[in-house]
This record gives structure tokens, sequence and C-alpha cells, in this order.
């Protein structure tokens, strides 16, 4: 039997943990087996390359070498969790998958998909999320709840420019894909978890 394998992409603030953590209740209300997990990170070895890659020190950092240290967390993060998780039957929640690839490496630091695409391969096989819901949200506002928030890291140091590359890569990844459920990040917290729920209601088991 087969698990649920479920990842929340959107841009920074857009209120990934923020939906992941409500789902949580609700699969344990369902008596539902979960894990969840993020990216860059979810293993020792993942998190050891996230302490490198979010680093606010490391500016030195290449484009490509950055697009690999994401490659080589997710799998790492594949092989030691996500694949097990799956065959195991359980629900599988990612804060985050390859799409991020696909847009913060492929489209914001312009790499290209078929780069990204390339390099992630070996690391997936040919394992794929059954549903990305894509929380959109106008990177100002996304910015601003981070800053609220907590120190940046990184990535989320980088210019508005930058993340204004991220939104409209987003959309344009995203866009008209069919495991893809788009929900508006501006309307209330209750509100898109009500549609996540009703999504997940219809492809679990
Ligand atoms: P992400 O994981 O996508 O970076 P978070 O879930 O950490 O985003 O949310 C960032 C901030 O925005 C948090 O302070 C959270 O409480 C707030 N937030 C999340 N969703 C909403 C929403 N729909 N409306 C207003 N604020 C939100
Ligand atoms: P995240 O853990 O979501 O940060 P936070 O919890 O602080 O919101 O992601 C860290 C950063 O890494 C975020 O700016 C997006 C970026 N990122 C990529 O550039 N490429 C990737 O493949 C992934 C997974 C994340």
């Amino acid at each position: 039997m087969r698990g649920t394998f479920i990842v929340m992409e959107g841009p920074d603030g857009s209120g990934k943990s923020t939906q992941i953590e409500l789902l949580k209740e609700y699969l344990d209300q369902k008596g539902q087996e979960y894990i969840v997990t993020r990216e860059p990170g979810g293993t020792v070895i993942g998190e050891a390359i996230r302490g490198i890659i979010l680093n606010p020190e490391y500016n030195e950092m290449s484009d490509v070498t950055e697009m690999l240290l994401y490659a080589a967390s997710r799998a790492q993060l594949m092989k030691e969790v996500i694949v097990p998780a799956i065959e195991s039957g359980k629900v599988v929640i990612s804060d985050r998958f390859v799409d991020s690839s696909m847009v913060y490496q492929g489209i914001a630091r312009g790499l290209g998909a078929e780069t990204v695409s390339a390099v992630n391969a070996p690391g997936i096989g040919n394992y794929r999320p059954d549903r990305v819901f894509f929380i959109d949200i106008p990177e100002e506002e996304g910015l601003r709840r981070k800053k609220e928030q907590k120190k940046l890291d990184r990535l989320e140091q980088e210019s508005i420019d930058f993340h204004h590359m991220v939104s409209k890569g987003y959309r344009k990844v995203l866009a008209r894909r069919p495991d893809v459920v788009q929900i508006d990040g501006t309307l209330p917290i209750d509100e898109i978890q009500r549609i996540i729920r009703e999504e997940m209601q219809s492809i679990m088991y």
C-alpha cells in the first residue's frame, strides 16, 4: 500500500508552516499516520547542508554550488525519509520540494529548468508528489510577514527583484499543472486550511 505524498510550495512567508501545523491536527483527528519534513534539511546530513546554504555569511556562494547543495539535501531526504514513508503507506508532507529549485535556482538564479531537472533526477527517481499546494502571495507581503517573525536567512536577504522573480516564477512553473492546487495566500488562515483539507479528502485512499 503506497502512501500519499503532499508538498507545500510558495514564496517565503506565504504560510506553508502555518498550514502544515493545522493539517497535522486534522490528520491526528483522523488517526492517519504521517510524517512532516522540510527542505533543505530533514535528515542529519540535510540539516548540515541547510546550515551551509542559508548562512548569511557565505555570500560568495556560486549559484551552481547552491543548486547542487539543495539537490544533495533532497537526495538524502528521499532515500532516508520520503521513500520509506511512502512505501509504508504514510502521508508525507514536505515543506518545499523540487519545484522550489525550479523556481529559485532555475528561474530566479537563471540556471534554467533543464539543468535543475537533470541535477535533481537521480535523487528523486520516479517519485512525484500526489499534490502540490501552491500558496500564492505578493512578494512584499511575504517578506513583511517574515521580517516580523525572525532574522532573515541568506536567500530571504536577496533583493526585492529576486523575490519578484520568485513570485513570477512560481506562477509560471506551477500554472496549469494537474497536480497543483493554487490557493490565494492572502485569504484568512482558516479558509486556506479548509481548501487544503477538502482536497486531502479527495486524494487520501
Ligand atoms: P512560510 O512557512 O511559508 O515561510 P509561515 O507559515 O511561517 O510561512 O508564515 C509567516 C508568517 O505569516 C507567520 O507569522 C504567520 O502567522 C503569518 N501568516 C501565515 N498565514 C497567514 C495568512 N493567511 N494571513 C495572515 N498571516 C499569515
Ligand atoms: P525555508 O526553510 O522555507 O525557509 P523558512 O522556513 O525560513 O521560510 O526555505 C529556505 C530558503 O531556501 C527559502 O528562501 C527558499 C530556498 N530554497 C531554494 O532556493 N531552493 C530549494 O530547492 C529549496 C528547497 C529552498
